[in-house]
């Protein structure tokens, strides 16, 4: 019988250790999506090198992040858990989609203005292509859905723009996903800039999941908010991006609504608001970094993992890459 399960397919690059943005923004989401959907998680290593990299570095974030997604509840039997570079296809279908990307769209990615800025000296050509690569990993799963943060929303667009001039040529080929991001946690701004997502780029407003309960607290403790004493703790964006990003956190940590937030911290100052947000937050992450180390101890394990998880991968991308291969007009081996 076909399978009627929706699918959706999602990764994070390992270019940097896992942050609070990451974790409150797509990935605490993904552990309830296993048991309703086909999912596909996986380690963006490819998408890493279009900035320079540490090998080394590389390699010990990319095992520590298979560990912390299987400890953050993705359990390994109910979704496929993989290493972008282990599924040559992703790269194979790339460079075909490559060809179906117009310059002046790649042109316009947010991301690539924001990494070119700040890479100036480094503006390779797999950072501008980035997007057809992200396009394939996608496509090659037929997902329903992609979940991601806010920030790359605009990728998920393009990706369906990709696929709809390439059906548009060849017939129905890929799905067209939809891009799938929640409402609390969709952008995490830095603790000590709000005005800019938390980013592993700044690191003295970034909290890392693995990071020690007291270096946590101590960045709460120096968020920025602002100057207002009357009822301080309210959400809005635009007049009070710090406070409001710290009751996005706490909301998003705790599972309470905005207003019950802002109920819970009447008439307090923000001392007090800032140490509830960081034990909070250390609470939700407790679990995790323990789980982590615990897995980290057992490597044999983590490899049957990712082996088992290329391999599911690959049944599925293989035929979508055979496909798209007959479609253009490839002599087949
Ligand atoms: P990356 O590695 O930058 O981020 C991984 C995921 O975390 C989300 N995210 C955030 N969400 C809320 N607040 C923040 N401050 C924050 N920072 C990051 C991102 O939106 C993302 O969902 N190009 C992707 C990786 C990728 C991918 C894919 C994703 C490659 N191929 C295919 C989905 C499908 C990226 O760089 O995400």
């Amino acid at each position: 019988m076909e399978n009627q399960k929706k699918v959706m397919v999602s990764g994070i690059q390992p270019s940097g250790d896992l942050h609070l943005g990451n974790y409150l923004g797509p990935l605490r989401h993904w552990p309830e999506m296993i048991e309703e959907f086909d999912c596909y998680f996986f380690m963006a290593d490819l998408h890493t090198i279009t900035v320079r990299q540490d090998p080394a570095a590389l390699r010990r974030r990319t095992l520590t992040q298979i560990a912390q997604y299987i400890a953050c509840g993705l359990d390994p039997e109910k979704c496929v858990l993989f290493v972008q570079s282990h599924v040559p296809a992703h790269s194979q279908l790339g460079w075909v989609l490559d060809c179906y990307t117009m310059f002046g769209e790649l042109s316009r990615m947010t991301q690539f203005k924001d990494k070119s800025a700040k890479n100036a000296d480094n503006i390779n050509a797999g950072l501008f292509t980035y997007p057809s690569l992200m396009a394939a990993d996608i496509l090659l799963y037929q997902p329903d859905f992609v979940p991601v943060g806010e920030d790359q929303k605009q990728h998920v667009e393009i990706c369906r723009d990709i696929a709809e001039r390439f059906n548009g040529v060849y017939g129905d080929v890929f799905k067209v996903p939809e891009p799938y991001i929640a409402k609390v946690g969709a952008r995490i701004m830095g603790l000590s800039a709000p005005e800019s997502k938390m980013s592993k780029s700044a690191p003295e407003g970034c909290v890392f999941l693995m990071e020690k309960p007291e270096d946590i607290m101590r960045k709460f403790k120096r968020a920025v908010t602002d100057s207002d004493t009357e009822n301080p703790v309210r959400y809005d964006p635009k007049a009070k991006p710090g406070v409001s990003n710290l009751i996005q956190i706490y909301a998003a940590a705790t599972g309470k609504s905005y207003e019950a937030v802002e109920a819970e911290f009447a008439g307090q100052g923000y001392g007090v608001f800032k140490s509830v947000v960081g034990e909070a937050v250390i609470e939700c992450l407790r679990p995790i970094r323990e789980e982590t180390e615990r897995l980290l101890a057992d490597k044999a394990y983590l490899e049957s993992i990712w082996r088992a998880g290329a391999e599911r991968a690959e049944r599925t991308a293989i035929k979508t890459l055979r496909k798209v291969y007959k479609k253009v007009g490839f002599l087949p081996r």
